[in-house]
């Protein structure tokens, strides 16, 4: 058993679970931003339900932070391996010979959206956890969607955002396709899937583009 755990294959399994875990988060996450280029009031409604429903706060919450740490613990923990590796066996390893250049930067791309979590936890979850638990202040369901915009009048924020979302595009390209490889997914489905994975890889961190663009350009 602590061989398994040791070895790269269980490491690579656990990435691809957290990955996967990480991009239905993605997903999600979206939908509830999205609403704000469609409907203020939607996202309004959405955001005061995640923000205070009970489960989601004391269930998913806690979970969705484990995730993002463990991601991010593994990712550092299979890098320093894989380079251990590579050392060893450096004559067979042939750089952009038999690998793509996404899937040797894993740890660069990832590192980039640690940082921009680092900024974009200083400008939403932040301030939110002041407003509710230090300034204490009465929940009112009507002030999500202003506070979103208004992050999004600093052109170099918005540039920060755009940057990083160029980031994680390409992680994901690599990421969430080689993660059902890694979990064993092995089957008449497998081609299907990666069209999926690439198309998702693509369109979500576009779609995030856009809604920074938008609520910018909104209110110039
Ligand atoms: C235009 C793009 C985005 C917008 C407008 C946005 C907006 C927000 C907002 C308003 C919150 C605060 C939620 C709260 O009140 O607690 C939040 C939290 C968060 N965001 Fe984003 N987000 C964007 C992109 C992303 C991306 C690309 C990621 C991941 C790579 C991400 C990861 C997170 C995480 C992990 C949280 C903490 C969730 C929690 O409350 O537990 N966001 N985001």
């Amino acid at each position: 058993m602590g061989g398994l755990i040791k070895s790269s294959v269980a490491k690579k399994f656990a990435m691809a679970l957290s990955g996967l875990f990480l991009v239905l988060f993605l997903g999600q996450h979206f939908t509830i931003n999205f609403s704000s280029v469609i409907s203020p009031d939607t996202f309004n409604e959405w955001s005061h339900f995640m923000g205070t429903n009970i489960l989601v706060q004391a269930v998913l919450q806690p979970v969705l932070i484990f995730g993002v740490v463990f991601h991010f613990v593994m990712g550092i923990v299979l890098e320093i391996h894989n380079r251990k590796a590579r050392a060893i066996n450096y004559v067979s390893y042939k750089g952009n010979r038999n690998s793509s250049w996404m899937s040797r930067n894993m740890i660069y791309s990832g590192l980039v959206v640690l940082a921009f979590l680092g900024l974009h936890f200083y400008d939403f979850w932040v301030p939110e956890l002041v407003h509710k638990y230090i300034e204490g202040h009465p929940e009112d369901a009507g002030r999500y969607y202003g506070e979103l915009v208004e992050k999004f009048q600093d052109p170099i924020r918005v540039i920060l955002y755009v940057v990083s979302f160029i980031f994680l595009m390409l992680h994901l390209l690599h990421g969430f396709s080689s993660s059902f490889q890694s979990v064993g997914w092995n089957n008449k489905y497998a081609k299907g899937l990666r069209g999926f994975t690439v198309a998702y890889a693509i369109i979500i961190p576009l779609g995030f583009i856009f809604i920074a663009l938008y609520h910018y350009i909104n209110n110039l």
